[in-house]
């Protein structure tokens, strides 16, 4: 697929979920938090998004908007973590080497994130642009194998990524979930869409 399809496809999901006021509703169990904007024009513009995310529990995720796209933010749990040691041989690109979304570099790992615990991560899927659902449930269930280990469930094609976004092998989906930039201002603020400080 060309980036222009890619884009455009991303552009369709922004379009349609805005359009019917779908982005709270992308997981109904987690809270979409208004976040700290410098305005909502800035926002508009691509401006980065401050998040506090001192009250995110273990197994919790939270959704924020960014550049109009939802970007999930989950703490995950000690056994969470473990579990993409298992995933690790399972997963099509396990240290995110591919390109279509380039991970940044201080995600490059198993866990792909800063804090070991704590992952961000676009909530679009790189096939054609669906928003995956929470299946953090182990085991057996519908639409995933019965050594499921916990991840996402795109809905759109069946494309299936661990808790690291990672995406399984032989799936539709050309690449792992993207990591936007982001960076933490303290210990429990995160600001996605910026990397480096002023
Ligand atoms: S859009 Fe996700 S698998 Fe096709």
């Amino acid at each position: 697929m060309s980036d222009s399809e890619v884009d455009s496809a991303r552009r369709n999901w922004v379009m349609i979920t805005c359009g019917a006021g779908a982005v709270g509703g992308v997981a109904t169990a987690v809270p979409f938090l208004a976040s700290f904007t410098p305005s909502d024009r800035a926002k508009a513009a691509g401006a980065p998004v401050e998040v506090d995310i001192g009250d995110l529990k273990p197994g919790e995720k939270l959704v924020v908007e960014w550049r109009g796209k939802p970007v999930w933010i989950m703490r995950r749990t000690p056994e969470q973590l473990k579990s993409l040691e298992k995933s690790e041989a399972l997963v099509a690109d396990p240290r995110s080497e591919r390109t279509q979304y380039p991970t940044p570099p201080y995600a490059k790992n198993q866990a792909r994130s800063i804090k070991p615990e704590v992952f961000v991560a676009v909530g679009i899927c790189s096939h054609l642009g669906c928003s995956p659902s929470d299946k953090f449930q182990v085991g057996a269930q519908p639409s995933l194998p019965d050594d499921w280990l916990g991840g996402f469930l795109c809905p759109c094609h069946g494309s299936t990524f661990d808790l690291a976004g990672r995406v399984y092998k032989n799936k539709p989906a050309p690449d792992n979930l993207e990591v936007p930039a982001h960076m933490y201002l303290s210990d429990s603020r995160l600001l996605i869409g910026e990397d480096k400080k002023a």
